[in-house]
């Protein structure tokens, strides 16, 4: 077998290892193993490619592409290892935005390589769109990551005309890469790449930041877009692959999450969800009363029940409580009472943050029910357990049509019996609105931080 032949084979192996990784992220149970076959199949195409002859050449620059790799890995490793659960989004957003800009790279590097051999339109085309959708990737991430960093604001910044400007934007970019093809102008190419640089800022500003896990799943589909277009120049059916991937994978997972905000994508993107807050909490003079209780109070109530439907939120990777909260589980079940988790799928701030968490704290997976399962249960429950979640049990999602989160399904912890309420404050939860569960008669509040309230509670519990 010659080692062309050879290599083309391992490419297969790991475009191979990437669909099963794929297929193993589906479920929170296989998840970390479809995240460790995709990282071997990542080393196999990493090792493959340093054998590779190029017109009779090995690779170029091989110490080089090794220090690069060696700083790659010195920063990426341990900020991975130890980035909080909470800051996840922005981390995803930075790796994402140097994917695009890598491949982005590439495609620059590629057309000053090819120009003077005059290729064939198709391949200058590639070329170009790779150049646009690589820089928009990497511009509009480092916004994002701005955002959810808290380095600039995380409200939506609009002005007069913005989406035409941004329309007009898109098609200055789009023109430009027709004349590059045209006349072949390689100037053109450094105004195509500012051009990029300002749409992908441009694009990210009007979204506020409740809704930049979802573009950054979108900014993701668009690198696998330009990684695919790099693969396409390079003549890399890995690089095809992977990107097309990443590309597919990105645009399902932007529609679930837009769905399951009860939002289509285009009021995402263009609505600037989030510019007004519409209720601060009543904490003022018009303060409407509420029902609070001691973390005493809470174990009382939940020594009575029989079945207790645990729903955690945003709150509880904030106070990082899932440990002590599977505590508490597992001392109801002591009890003979029945636990179950209700997880919704935009609960948190990242697609399957509550199953992440939990499953760290060791919370068996048959105990985590989906929305409509969890809606089934809570009919018969005694006892909703609220844990940081807000937006996600808000009834104004289905009762109030002028409600922003009108039509998202949401978990109905008012069918419970009784509903425990723990956060800090009357404060609202992402979306910025008033939730009418909190002043339900079900409803008792247990002011303070999640973990040291349930870590109260489980003490009561076990004293009980
Ligand atoms: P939120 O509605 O954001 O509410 C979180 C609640 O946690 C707040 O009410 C807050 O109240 C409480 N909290 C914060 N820190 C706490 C602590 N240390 N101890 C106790 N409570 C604490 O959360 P959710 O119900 O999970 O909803 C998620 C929101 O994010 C939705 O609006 C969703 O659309 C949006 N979103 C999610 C995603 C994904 S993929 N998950 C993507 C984009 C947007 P206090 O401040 O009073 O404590």
């Amino acid at each position: 077998m010659s080692r062309g032949t050879l290599i083309d084979l391992l490419y297969l192996v790991s475009a191979t290892t990437f669909i099963l990784a794929l297929k193993g992220l589906g479920s929170p149970k296989r998840a970390r193993m479809g995240n460790g076959i995709a990282a071997v199949g990542m080393f196999i195409a990493v090792v493959a490619t340093f054998f590779k002859q190029v017109d009779g050449h090995s690779l170029y620059h091989v110490g080089l592409i090794l220090v690069a790799m060696a700083i790659g890995i010195v920063v990426a490793v341990p900020t991975a290892r130890f980035v909080r659960m909470t800051a996840m989004p922005q981390l995803v957003a930075i790796f994402n935005g140097v994917g695009g800009g890598a491949a982005a790279l590439v495609s620059i590097t590629e057309f000053v390589h090819i120009h003077s051999t005059r290729p064939a339109t198709y391949v200058t085309l590639e070329v170009l769109l790779g150049v646009l959708i690589g820089t928009v990737s990497f511009s509009g991430s480092a916004i994002a990551f701005a955002k959810l960093q808290e380095l600039m604001t995380g409200r939506p910044v609009t002005y007069p005309g913005q989406q035409i400007i941004n329309a007009l934007l898109g098609a200055a970019g789009l023109i430009l890469i027709v004349i590059i093809l045209v006349n072949g102008q390689t100037t053109l190419l450094w105004i195509l790449l500012a051009l990029a640089v300002v749409l992908g800022v441009a694009f990210v500003l009007p979204i506020g930041g409740a809704d930049v896990p979802v573009l950054i799943s979108l900014l993701n589909a668009f690198t696998g877009l330009a990684v695919a277009a790099s693969g396409f120049t390079l003549g890399s059916n890995l690089l095809i692959v992977a990107g097309t991937l990443v590309g597919a994978s990105g645009i399902l997972l932007t529609r679930l999450m837009s769905k399951a905000m009860g939002r289509s994508l285009s009021n995402v993107l263009f609505s600037a969800f989030g510019s007004v807050i519409t209720a601060a909490g009543g904490t003022g003079a018009d303060a409407r009363p509420v029902r609070s209780g001691s973390p005493e109070d809470a174990s009382v109530l939940l020594g009575f029940a029989s079945r207790v439907v645990i729903i955690p939120g945003y709150g509880l990777a904030v106070a990082q409580a899932q440990h002590v909260l599977r505590e508490l589980g597992e001392e109801l079940e002591k009890k003979g009472i029945e636990v179950f988790y209700a997880i919704h799928p935009v609960a948190g701030r990242m697609p399957g943050h509550m199953n992440v968490l939990l499953a760290e704290a060791n919370v068996p997976y048959e105990q985590l029910l989906e929305l409509d399962e969890a809606n089934s249960e809570l009919q018969t429950a005694d006892v909703a357990l609220v844990v940081g979640a807000n937006d996600t049990v808000n009834p104004a999602a289905k009762d109030d049509k002028d409600s922003p989160i009108y039509g998202m399904p949401i978990i109905n912890a008012d069918l419970a019996e009784n509903v425990l309420f723990l956060k800090r404050s009357m404060r609202p939860g992402f979306a910025g609105i008033e939730n009418e569960l909190l002043y339900n008669p079900k409803t008792t509040l247990i002011f303070g931080d999640a973990k040291d309230t349930l870590t109260k509670i489980v003490a009561a519990v076990k004293a009980s």
